[in-house]
């Protein structure tokens, strides 16, 4: 497929363009910034739909005039750019770009036709992560029909671009999947990191004692690419573990006293189910921890 990809340039990004190059995939990158990879890219602010539809309907790099068959057309859309949490620049500006940028992306694509559009929604969108002082779950594991009211415009900008996606996939019959990703963590990282979170498990409270290998959610975006006809969908975003190196049932009764437990959980099992994922477009996560660490 030849795909259009926003936030290539991020730390999620440059993983998943390069799964997805891996899968014969034609990537173009849209981001503010360069990315240093191998891909074509062009440099815009998708704040401004101008340059979105601008972007998304131009030749991109310099192959592409050799045919002399016209500008070739996008078959799907993967909006990842984004501010990718609070306390970066000011509430506000994080709320203004993340949700005109994405009402832009989605409109430009539905309008050119572009049948498959992915976009990275967020954890947070569950109201544990950015919350002020502590907001357990309303249940574990927590599925994608946990409500999602969170106080913070990090996570409010994510629930509003599932509105306007759903909004756009009623209008348009285009296939549109939201990722609730967890946290994203690179290969190198888990040697970096990992030792921390074993030695404290409170250090993942805020999420959900779950993460997810950046090279699993490039899987992911492939898996949604490769799956046609679900209308409008979420899916949480995570690996089959927990980050942690205590067990499920010392997290309940540690962390989540009077928190309803909906099943019983493997020992190491995740608490942000990744069930729908698997079911629906058939996510298999790869990676853990354990493997780097033990
Ligand atoms: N990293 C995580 O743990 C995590 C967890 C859940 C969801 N997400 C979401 O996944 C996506 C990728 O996250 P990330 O960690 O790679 O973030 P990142 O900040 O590393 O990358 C985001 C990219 O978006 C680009 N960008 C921002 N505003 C732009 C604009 N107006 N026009 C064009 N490009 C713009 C930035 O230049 C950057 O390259 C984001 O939507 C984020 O909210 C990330």
């Amino acid at each position: 497929m030849r795909i259009f990809f926003t936030g290539g340039s991020g730390k999620a990004g440059k993983h998943a363009i390069r799964h997805l190059q891996e899968q014969g995939h034609i990537v173009v990158n849209a981001d503010l910034v360069p990315s240093g990879l191998d891909v074509s890219e062009l440099l815009i602010d998708l704040t401004d739909f101008g340059q979105v539809i601008g972007a998304m309907s131009q030749f991109t790099d310099f192959h592409e005039l050799d045919a002399g068959t016209g500008v070739p057309k996008f078959d799907a859309v993967v909006h990842f750019a984004a501010v990718p949490r609070v306390m970066i620049g000011t509430d506000g500006e994080c709320f203004r770009i993340n949700t005109l940028s994405t009402y832009n992306v989605i409109e430009a694509a539905t309008k050119l036709g572009i049948a498959k559009i992915i976009f990275a929604s967020s954890e947070t969108t569950y109201g544990v992560c950015f919350a002020d002082g502590e907001v357990k779950p309303a249940y574990v594991p927590v599925d994608e029909d946990h409500p999602t009211v969170p106080h913070d415009s990090y996570a409010m900008s994510k629930v509003c671009n599932e509105a306007t996606a759903r909004s756009f996939q009623a209008r348009t019959g285009a296939d549109i999947y939201g990722l609730r990703i967890n946290n994203v963590i690179e290969p190198h990282e888990y040697a970096e990191n990992f030792p921390a979170f074993i030695a404290d498990p409170a250090l993942r409270r805020r999420n959900i004692f779950a993460y997810i290998d950046a090279r699993d959610l490039g899987h992911m975006v492939d898996c949604c690419l490769k799956t046609d006809g679900l209308g409008y969908q979420v899916f949480n975003v995570s690996n089959d573990d927990m980050s942690v190196g205590i067990t499920s049932d010392q997290v309940i009764a540690q962390f989540y006293q009077g928190v309803d437990v909906r099943r019983d959980m493997g020992a190491n099992e995740t608490m942000y189910a990744n069930d729908k994922a698997k079911q629906m477009v058939g996510f298999a996560p790869q990676h853990s921890w354990r493997d780097v660490l033990g």
